[in-house]
C-alpha cells in the first residue's frame, strides 16, 4: 500500500519559554519540509502548537502571580505571534491543555488500562509542608554534597554539573518557600513498557530503516538496557486528570500527554482527524525534534498509541537536529543571553534571513553556532552578493535592455550555454535528493550554488557588450534560471521567493516546473527592487552587546531579592540610641540587622513580627555592629511604620506580578534605591509597579501614601 499522504510535526516548545532562535530550527525544519511537499501537491498538514503542562507551568504561574492556565493563556499567544512572524505555516495549530487532548489522553490511557499495560507502583517524592505540595526534583534547591555548590537543583548541580537526586542534597530547601522538604510515598501509575516490548520491537525493526543515524542509535541503547516501567502519573494540579480509581487528584506525566497532544492538536482543526491518524497504511508521519526528545518519541509515544490497540499512525521518519549554541555559550533567557522570538521580531531584520541562516546553519550533524560575525557574513556575502545581485542584474538588464520582455534565445546555443543547462540540470537533481532526504542544510547550499552558477554564466556570457545571440541566450536562460531558484527557494525563504515571483509574474509555481524553460520570449516582467540590504561592520558589535546578557534595560526591582523575614529578637544598640539590633530568621538561615526602629517601637512588640528585608543587600557595619539586610518601614509624620507580611512564611520571597526575579548578586544601597519603593494606599509599589506580594498575601503597610520606604 503506498502511502500517500504525509503528516508533519514538530516538537511541541514548552509554553513557558519564549522560544529561541535554537528551538525555532526545528519548527523550521518542517516547516520548510510541508512547504516543499506542497509545491510537490503532495497532501500534507503540519502540526504545531505548546506543551503546556508540567512543574514549570505551575512554578512560572506561582511566580508571576497567575493561574497556569493564564501563564499557559499569556505565553501561548506569545509563541504564535513568534511563529506567524517567522512565517511558519502550521496547518494545525493548537495546545496540549485542550478539551480535545485531555480527552484522547484518557481515551488511550483507559485502553491502555484495559489491555493490561498499566501497573500501580511507589514512588518516593519530596513534600513541602508549608506549601503543601510535592515537588519536581528541579525544584529542590540544597546544597551539592560534591562540590559544595549552596544552591544545587535536586536533579543536577548547575556548578559542578553531577547528575544527583534530592536525597542527595544537604540541608534541602524548597525553591518557592525555603521550607524543608520531607520523603513521603506515593502511589502512581506505571505503562508497562517490558510487557509492549514485543510489539515495540518488532515495529523498531521494520520503521527504523528510515530514521537519522542519531535516532537509530539511541533507541537501541534504551532497548539494550532493558525497558522499565514508566511513571506517567504526577501529584500536581496542573494537568489531564487520571480517570482511574484511587488516583483521583492526580494528572498525567507530562510527556505521556504532550505527544499525544499531535493528534489532539490535528482534533482541534480538522473534523477528519482520523483521516491522518488512525489511517496507518495511508499516512506517513514524520516527525522533526531536537536529539533530548528522541526516546519520547521512538519509544514512549509508540508505546502508548500501540498498546492502545487502535491502529494509530506511527512515526514513520524522523528528523533529529542537533544543538544550536549561541556565541560560544548557551542561549539563557533569564541571563539575557542569546536571541529569542521576540528579539528577532524587535530587530529589523526580516523574518526570511533568520530562515536562511538558520537552516544553512542548521545542526544537521552535529552542533553548531549562531554567532552575529557569521550572520552578517551570510547575508553580505550570499544573499546580497550571490542571490540578490543574480536576480537584480538579470532582471534589471531585461528591465533597461530589453524593455522589460524576455529576449528570443539562439537557434543555436553557445558552449557555454551548454555547460549551464547540464550543470543547472545535475544542481536540480542533487537538490531534489537531498530534500527528499530532509537534509534541508545541504539542499539550500545547493540551491546556493546554483545560483552562484547563474553568477558565473551571466559573467561569461557579458551580455552588456555580447552580441544578441549570446547576450538574448544568457538573458533567457537567466531568467528561466530565476523561476526554479524563486520555487527552490520558496520553502526556505518565502516572502523573497515569492517577490522573484512577483517580479517574474509566475502563476502558481509547483516543484513539477523545475528544469522546464516555461518562461517564454515575450513574456514580461517587473521592474526589480533590490532583495536583500547589507549589513554594516558595526552590526556584529552592536548586536553581540544588545544580546549579552550585560545591558538588559530591566526593571531595577528584578535586581533586589526580597524576603518575608521573622523577628526572633530584639536588643539595643550598645552605642548608638536610635539603633535596635535585631535577630531574624529568612526560614533557612538567621541573620542580624541592624535599624532605626528605636524610639518608635519597644523591642517586645517587634517580636515575632513578620516584615520584608532586602536580603541581597551588600552587608554594612553600623557603629561596630553587623547589618547583614535591611527591612522595609517608612517614615509618615512623626510615625514609622513597617511594611508587613503576617501571613507569609519566613523566606517566602516578595515579588510584583510581571518582574521576573534575577537577584543573581548582591546590591549595594544606590541599586536598592533605583527601584523607588513608594506607597500607594497601604501598599507598596517599585516605579509605579505592583503591589508588593508573596505567594500567600498582599503585603500592606499601615500609611496611605507618598513616602518613600526605607
Ligand atoms: O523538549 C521540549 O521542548 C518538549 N516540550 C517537546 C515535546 S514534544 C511533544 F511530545 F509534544
Ligand atoms: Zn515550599
Amino acid at each position: 500500500m503506498v502511502k500517500n499522504k504525509v503528516l508533519v510535526t514538530s516538537a511541541l516548545p514548552y509554553v513557558n519559554n519564549v522560544p529561541h532562535l535554537g528551538n525555532m530550527v526545528c519548527v523550521l525544519s518542517a516547516d520548510v519540509y510541508t512547504r516543499y511537499l506542497r509545491l510537490r501537491k503532495i497532501p500534507v498538514i503540519y502540526v504545531l502548537g505548546t506543551d503546556e503542562h508540567g512543574t514549570t507551568t505551575e512554578t512560572r504561574a506561582i511566580k508571576e502571580s497567575l493561574t497556569p492556565r493564564e501563564v499557559c493563556d499569556k505565553y501561548a499567544k506569545i509563541h504564535k505571534k513568534i511563529y506567524d512572524w517567522f512565517e511558519c505555516s502550521p496547518d494545525c495549530w493548537g495546545r496540549s491543555s485542550s478539551k480535545e487532548n485531555a480527552e484522547l489522553s484518557q481515551d488511550i490511557f483507559l485502553k491502555l488500562a484495559k489491555n493490561g499495560y498499566i501497573k500501580e507502583g511507589e514512588v518516593e517524592q519530596a513534600w513541602c509542608p508549608s506549601c503543601k505540595r510535592f515537588l519536581s526534583d528541579r525544584y529542590i534547591l540544597g546544597e551539592c554534597p560534591f562540590c559544595g555548590y549552596t544552591s544545587a537543583r535536586g536533579d543536577q548541580c548547575e556548578k559542578c554539573g553531577k547528575l544527583l537526586e534530592p536525597k542527595q542534597l544537604v540541608n534541602p530547601r524548597c525553591e518557592l518557600c525555603s521550607g524543608t522538604p520531607v520523603f513521603k510515598n506515593s502511589k502512581h501509575l506505571f505503562i508497562d513498557l517490558p510487557k509492549i516490548e514485543p510489539k515495540l520491537r518488532e515495529w523498531i525493526a521494520k520503521s527504523e530503516k528510515k530514521w537519522s543515524l542519531n535516532a537509530k542509535t539511541m533507541t537501541q541503547a534504551w532497548l539494550k538496557e532493558g525497558l522499565l516501567p514508566r511513571c506517567i502519573t504526577r501529584d500536581l494540579q496542573w494537568g489531564i486528570p487520571v480517570p482511574y480509581k484511587g488516583f483521583e487528584g492526580k494528572v498525567f506525566y507530562s510527556w505521556f500527554d504532550a505527544p499525544i497532544a499531535y493528534i489532539g492538536i490535528t482534533k482541534e482543526n480538522l473534523n477528519e482527524w482520523k483521516d491522518w491518524w488512525l489511517n496507518s497504511s495511508k499516512v506517513r508521519l514524520v516527525q522533526f525534534m531536537g536529539k533530548d526528545n528522541i526516546p519520547f518519541h521512538t519509544i514512549l509515544f509508540p508505546a502508548s498509541l500501540i498498546g492502545s490497540g487502535d491502529d494509530y499512525t506511527l512515526l514513520d521518519e524522523i528528523s533529529v537536529n542537533e544543538y544550536l549554541n549561541y556565541e560560544g555559550g548557551m542561549f539563557s533567557k533569564s541571563k539575557g543571553v542569546g536571541v529569542f522570538g521576540d528579539d528577532a521580531m524587535e530587530s529589523k531584520v526580516p523574518a526570511d534571513i533568520y530562515r536562511y541562516y538558520l537552516m544553512v546553519n542548521r545542526p544537521e550533524r552535529a552542533d553548531t553556532e549562531f554567532s552575529w560575525q557569521d550572520f552578517k557574513d551570510k547575508n553580505n556575502r550570499e544573499l546580497v552578493a550571490n542571490l540578490g545581485n543574480l536576480v537584480y542584474r538579470t532582471l534589471s538588464f531585461i528591465a533597461r535592455f530589453r524593455n522589460g520582455e524576455l529576449p528570443k534565445p539562439a537557434e543555436s546555443k553557445p558552449n557555454d550555454a551548454h555547460k549551464f543547462l547540464e550543470q543547472w540540470k545535475l544542481s536540480l537533481g542533487r537538490i531534489d535528493e537531498a530534500m527528499e532526504a530532509i537534509e534541508l542544510k545541504k539542499a539550500l547550499r545547493e540551491i546556493m550554488e546554483l545560483s552562484s552558477l547563474g553568477n558565473w554564466y551571466f559573467q561569461t556570457s557579458e551580455p552588456w557588450k555580447s552580441g544578441p545571440e549570446v547576450a538574448d541566450t544568457a538573458l533567457y536562460l537567466l531568467a528561466n534560471l530565476l523561476k526554479d531558484l524563486s520555487i527552490l527557494l520558496f520553502p526556505f525563504m518565502p516572502k523573497s521567493a515569492e517577490e522573484i515571483q512577483k517580479q517574474l509574474q509566475l502563476k502558481e509555481p509547483k516543484w513539477a516546473d523545475l528544469g522546464k524553460l516555461s518562461l517564454q520570449p515575450g513574456d514580461k516582467i517587473l521592474e526589480p527592487a533590490h532583495m536583500f540590504n547589507k549589513m554594516e561592520d558595526n552590526f556584529p558589535d552592536i548586536m553581540r552587546a544588545k544580546h549579552s546578557g550585560q545591558q538588559q534595560a530591566a526593571h531595577p526591582f528584578s535586581k533586589i531579592d526580597l524576603r518575608v523575614a521573622e523577628i526572633l529578637e530584639v536588643r539595643e544598640h550598645p552605642s548608638a540610641n536610635k539603633l535596635f539590633i535585631e535577630k531574624i530568621s529568612l526560614g533557612t538561615e538567621t541573620r542580624q540587622i541592624v535599624s532605626g526602629l528605636r524610639g518608635y517601637f519597644n523591642a517586645d512588640e517587634l517580636v515575632g513580627k513578620h516584615i520584608v528585608v532586602v536580603a541581597n543587600l551588600e552587608p554594612a557595619v553600623l557603629r561596630g555592629e553587623k547589618s547583614d539586610g535591611m527591612l522595609l518601614a517608612a517614615l509618615s509624620g512623626k510615625d514609622l511604620k513597617l511594611v508587613l507580611a503576617p501571613k507569609s512564611k519566613p523566606g517566602e520571597p516578595v515579588g510584583i506580578k510581571g518582574i521576573i526575579q534575577t537577584p543573581a548578586k548582591i546590591v549595594n544601597i544606590s541599586e536598592f534605591k533605583e527601584a523607588e519603593l513608594s506607597i500607594n494606599g497601604k501598599q507598596v509599589y517599585s516605579k509605579g509597579k505592583g503591589p508588593l506580594q508573596s505567594a500567600s498575601e498582599t503585603l500592606a503597610i499601615d500609611m496611605s501614601d507618598g513616602t518613600s520606604v526605607s
